[in-house]
């Protein structure tokens, strides 16, 4: 099942539950919260009638002792207190009548008994007065001797005592029930807390839980991303191991043509050339005409054979295995300014270190292709070629003061220049950026780490170079520089001025 769908199910019960338990509670205290208003009331209106019928009884009483004691003394004082019950009484039978509620029927029926035994008992006495007022206190004292008042007022008393009996048995009813209510609002409370103890409990451990269950999935995740990462690694490791070895096979394929058009066509051209050469020689002065075309036919083959070289130098640049990096590429920089009329700001290391022949030829070709960009697209009228050595590596840096490359070209490349490039880096496990700087134009920079072990670190003593100032007839072949330093040819080939030429 899934464990996020069984958690929300599992959280949602108790929830639910504690929910009810809680509407419960609170719906039964607001019902016990009301019987108690009840109660309440009820136990102020049944104190207040209680309070009303002990008056009212006092006050039957008063009128009785007043009555008596008038006939028996006749002196007008004794009648105060019964005129003040007279007073009192109807309007505390009113209030007494006021307080029962309708509902209670039972208690109505009584109240009207009592207020009738009252008015029968104040009319007796009402006579008894009468009696003595009209008869004298003989009369009067004759009729208070028959039991005629008595009976009333035993009536009277037991009526009120039922009344009051029955109020506060009532009150006591309800008084039981709000206890009970009290009871049961206390359990339904105490029942309440321990849910609520017992959800949040559970919710405590549902979210340990869960928070278990989102770490494992976490670190099966993170798991997969070493996983995946590995294999994005191992993979890309396999494609420039692969990328690496195309690369070399390509450059010693490029070799062998080389060495093949230079051994071979090479060879055609120089034995083509000796022989017209000669014929010229032989031929000059007996036949003008013959020797203005084979004038013409050695100004085609040296054309043949500047183009063979170019060839040749393109596919493996000769420099670059008989001076160096530094040397090839200031070379090469130097040509392809030249040519198109840029001025060149070349920076190579003094000396350098043998590189191995693969991060030789990609820092190269990447000039190369750099170069040739910069002499289509960029409209530039400088160039700046910066080679560095560094503790881990070797950076090469293309500055150009043109228009500038596009954004999407330097992340997209989709063309095979900048593509190449960047291949050819990443292959050597380097790094390489293509931007815009601040100063406009365009540049390009490679940085392609190399392993100390695989330096040669003897470093090299001289360099040749100043291209510049060679004019463009004749060259020098120069396979070794070493040797050819070793051999003092270096500095007489620079004086006099003969163009270098890799073989
Ligand atoms: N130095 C530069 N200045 C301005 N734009 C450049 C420069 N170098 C490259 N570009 C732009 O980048 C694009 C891609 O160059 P990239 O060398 O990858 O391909 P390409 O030269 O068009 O084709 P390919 O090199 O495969 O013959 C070019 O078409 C050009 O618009
Ligand atoms: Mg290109």
């Amino acid at each position: 099942m899934d464990p996020v769908a069984f958690n929300r199910r599992s959280l949602a019960l108790p929830l639910l539950l504690a929910a009810l338990v809680s509407l419960g509670v609170l719906v039964f205290s607001e019902f016990s919260h009301e019987r108690l208003y009840e109660a309440g009331a009820y136990a102020r209106r049944s104190l207040g009638l209680q309070e009303l019928t002990r008056e009212i009884q006092t006050l039957v009483l008063d009128a009785e002792t007043a009555q008596r004691g008038y006939v028996l003394t006749g002196r007008a004082e004794y009648l105060e207190p019964y005129k003040l019950a007279v007073q009192k009484l109807s309007d505390r039978m009113r209030q007494l009548q006021a307080l029962v509620p309708a509902s209670a029927s039972e208690q109505l029926q009584r109240a009207d008994r009592i207020g009738l035994l009252i008015d029968t008992r104040m009319a007796e006495i009402e006579t008894a007065l009468a009696l003595h007022r009209e008869r004298g206190p003989e009369a009067a004292l004759r009729l208070e001797q028959t039991d005629v008042g008595k009976e009333t007022m035993d009536e009277l008393r037991a009526e009120l005592q039922r009344f009051t009996a029955h109020e506060r048995a009532h009150a006591g009813a309800l008084w039981t029930l709000w206890e009970q209510d009290i009871l049961y609002s206390r359990f339904g409370m105490a029942l309440s807390s321990a849910f609520n103890l017992f959800l949040l409990g559970a919710v405590y451990l549902l979210a340990l839980r869960d928070a278990r269950l989102r770490e494992q999935a976490n670190r099966q995740l993170l798991e997969h991303k070493a996983e995946l990462e590995r294999t994005v690694r191992e993979r890309t490791a396999e494609l420039s191991r692969a990328y690496r070895h195309l690369q070399s096979v390509q450059e010693t394929e490029k070799s062998r043509l080389a060495r093949d058009i230079h051994d071979e066509l090479g060879a055609i051209l120089v034995s083509a050339k000796m022989d017209a050469a000669w014929v010229q020689q032989h031929l000059s002065a007996l036949e003008p005409e013959i020797s203005a075309t084979l004038r013409r036919l050695l100004l085609t083959l040296d054309e043949g054979v500047q183009i063979k070289r170019r060839l040749i130098e393109d596919l493996r640049p000769t420099l670059l295995d008989n001076l160096g990096l530094g040397a090839a590429i200031e070379w090469q920089t130097s040509e392809v300014c030249q040519r198109a009329g840029l001025r060149a700001h070349i920076s190579v290391p003094e000396e350098e270190p043998e590189w191995p022949s693969e991060v030789a030829i990609a820092l190269f070709r990447i000039v190369q292709e750099a170069l040739t960009n910069i002499v289509r697209y960029a409209r530039a009228r400088q160039v700046w070629v910066e080679l560095t050595l560094e503790r881990q590596g070797v950076r090469l840096s293309i500055r150009d003061d043109g228009i500038g490359i596009g954004a999407e070209v330097k992340t997209e490349p989709l063309s095979h220049g900048i593509l190449g490039m960047r291949e050819r880096v990443m292959g050597l496990g380097g790094t390489f950026r293509i931007e815009t700087p601040a100063e406009g134009g365009t540049r390009i920079e490679a940085f392609v780490p190399v392993v100390q072990g695989d330096i040669e670190t003897t470093p090299l003593s001289a360099r040749l170079r100043r291209r510049k100032t060679m004019p463009a007839g004749g060259h020098a072949v120069i396979r070794n520089r070493r040797a050819a330093n070793r051999r003092g040819c270096g500095a007489p080939i620079r004086r006099a001025g003969v163009r270098l030429r890799p073989s």
